[in-house]
């Protein structure tokens, strides 16, 4: 009944149908460690949408994976936070956490921190990036999948696809990108958000963003208020109250006629920046932009990786995806990476290859650290 009235409504008066893309993510057991997830956990997770399809609750969908991380690339019509897709994610995730036990895989359920489904997978483990949107004549998004990293990743190349007009020529060739975005930005540690306008609040933007680690861009929105992008901001260590694996990000952008063009969105991530979440989640290292086929971390754990996948949501159906990042355009940024790891890895158990004590605080180290806290003694007046 209510889909009949959305369709005359659609045809009577032109109002647009809208189309929600979900991302869910969860790592429930990977291949030889932390390395990769195997395909039977694919096909699980395969099968259980194969079936919300055929029941309608899902127009389409794409399961991705970026190291130890599933990704759950989902359309339908049901907007954001909607518990019919956040349980069928759930749903699916535990489905393929119970074969990863059955079957003894490495860290077999590690996301899944609950023990039933309570409405919406936020806060329970699996990290979440939705986005509702009124489908343009063609709309072209790049959804990224990340490993060994935190969603503070997302911050430096946001603000570049963004507000950066040294990346994203269109912000000052294009009337359409010229007035510029709005970015939502989170305070993780006081649980607060706040809304900056760009380019009039850019260094006030950038004195927030740049402290990555406190402040983190959930959304960036075009100034007539649609979405332009969103990342999950899903910090597992402030649910769980301990580490239990990384807080590994996904993310969803628009791209091209009136939001930045794919390559502006892409060239962003040419630069191998710097990111915490390498080698048991406690150091830093370049984020290297690679296809699919070598989304397997392995040296050192890592180093820290991304994928992009190109797709056209079309009527709900996603067409695609495209590697975006299978291109030798960006092995120089490979390449870069690369050396960034042998240099920075000779560091080994330093800062700024180790991360800041705060940063350390929900790893293993504190575990170490605190056997020696009744040796320190007052070290008097200097
Ligand atoms: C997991 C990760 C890894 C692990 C490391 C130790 O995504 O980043 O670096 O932290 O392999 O893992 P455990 O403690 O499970 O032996
Ligand atoms: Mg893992
Ligand atoms: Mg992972």
């Amino acid at each position: 009944m209510r889909k009949c009235l959305k369709l005359l409504l659609s045809i009577n008066f032109g109002v647009s149908m809208k189309t929600t893309i979900s991302v869910i993510k969860a790592d429930v057991g990977s291949l030889a460690g932390h390395v990769k997830v195997p395909k039977e956990l694919i096909e699980v997770c395969e099968n259980s949408l194969s079936q919300a399809l055929k029941e309608g609750v899902i127009k389409d969908f794409y399961i991705a994976s970026c190291g130890d991380d599933i990704d759950l690339i989902m359309t339908h019509d049901k907007g954001e936070d909607n518990p019919a897709i956040h349980e069928l994610a759930w749903k699916t995730f535990k489905a393929a956490a119970e074969l990863a036990k059955r079957r003894h895989y490495y860290a077999a359920g590690q996301d899944m921190l609950a023990e039933a489904f309570s409405g919406n997978v936020r806060g329970m483990g699996p990290g979440v990036a939705e986005m509702e949107i009124v489908e343009r004549p063609s709309e072209p998004i790049a959804v990224f999948a990340c490993d060994k990293t935190s969603p503070s990743a997302f911050n430096l190349p946001l603000f570049k696809i963004f507000a950066d007009p040294f990346n994203s020529a269109g912000l000052i060739i294009d009337p359409k990108l010229h007035d510029g975005f709005r970015f939502e930005v989170y305070d993780v540690e006081k649980n607060m958000r706040i809304l900056m306008s760009c380019p009039e609040e850019i260094y006030d933007l950038l004195a927030l963003i740049g402290m990555s680690s406190r402040y983190l861009i959930k959304r960036v929105f075009k100034k007539d208020g649609n979405l332009a992008a969103v990342v999950s901001t899903d910090k597992l260590s402030k649910i769980a109250g301990r580490y239990v694996g990384k807080d590994d990000p996904v993310a969803i952008a628009r791209a091209q006629s009136g939001y930045p063009a794919m390559g502006e969105i892409l060239e962003a991530f040419a630069m191998p920046q710097l990111v915490p979440g390498w080698m048991r989640g406690s150091h830093r290292g370049p984020l290297i932009p690679v296809s699919q086929r070598d989304a397997h971390p392995t040296r050192f754990d890592g180093p820290p990786r991304i994928i992009a996948l190109g797709f056209q949501v079309s009527e709900g159906k996603l067409l695609g995806p495209v590697d975006l990042f299978d291109d030798v355009a960006f092995d120089y940024s490979r390449r870069k990476a690369i050396e960034i790891c042998d240099y920075i890895r000779r560091h080994g158990p330093f800062e700024p290859h180790l991360l800041s004590p705060e940063e350390l605080e929900y790893t293993t180290l504190p575990l170490v650290t605190e056997k020696l806290k009744g040796r320190f003694e007052p070290v008097g007046k200097p």
